[in-house]
């Protein structure tokens, strides 16, 4: 564990980690990330999610080779990852269903991202990498992990011991660019 001195230090120090040792995660660390997740909060406190761990080798393998991108060099480094979690959106409370319905917003998608970044916060905690990863063959997930066709996975996440402790300076856009007091033109 990294004694952070304070949150805005974890924030800082949390990135996406694209390589990773052989050393495979406690089970202990796993759940307590998987815990931080299910603290998370959620539009009317649905919690519209299931987190898939995957652990087992042969089909944590599998399911790496389907974050990969075709196209172009993506997302390869998830095959080092010993662990990858799988973010199934589940339906909100009917409450929710109904919000989102007439102020035309996806709660879930919401919830979800607020989810996984509780995950990589925890992991980051722990001194475990993580990456979030948005691009994937759902289809072929779905299939390997027997997740319901009608199911949408938001988010896979990788997990490992980092292979550097080289932190990136973080490129963010300015302060005052994003933050606006007052006004949306101040
Ligand atoms: C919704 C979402 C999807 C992402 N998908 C991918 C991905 O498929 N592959 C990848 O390498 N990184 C992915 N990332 C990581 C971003 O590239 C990364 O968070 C961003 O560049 C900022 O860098 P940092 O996380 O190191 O601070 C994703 C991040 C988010 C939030």
């Amino acid at each position: 564990m990294i004694n952070y001195s304070n949150f805005i230090e974890l924030a800082t120090n949390r990135q996406s980690d694209r390589a990773y040792t052989d050393k495979s995660i406690e089970k202990d660390k796993i759940k307590q990330i998987l815990e931080a997740g299910r603290l998370a909060p959620s539009a009317s406190n649905s919690q519209p999610w299931t987190f898939i761990v995957v652990d087992d080798k042969e089909l944590k393998d599998k399911v790496a080779k389907a974050t990969f991108s075709k196209l172009v060099s993506f997302n390869k480094f998830t095959v080092l990852a010993p662990v990858l979690i799988v973010m199934v959106i589940e339906k909100p409370r009917v409450i929710t269903q109904i919000g989102g319905a007439i102020k035309n917003k996806e709660y879930p998608l919401i919830d979800i991202g607020i989810a996984a970044e509780h995950i990589c916060l925890q992991a980051a905690e722990l001194g475990i990498g993580s990456c979030m990863l948005g691009w994937f063959d759902a289809k072929k997930i779905k299939s390997l992990l027997d997740i319901p066709k009608n199911k949408t996975i938001g988010l896979v996440i990788s997990l490992g011991y980092p292979k550097s402790d080289k932190k990136r300076t973080k490129i963010r856009k300015a302060f005052d660019e994003v933050v606006k007091f007052n006004s949306y033109i101040s």
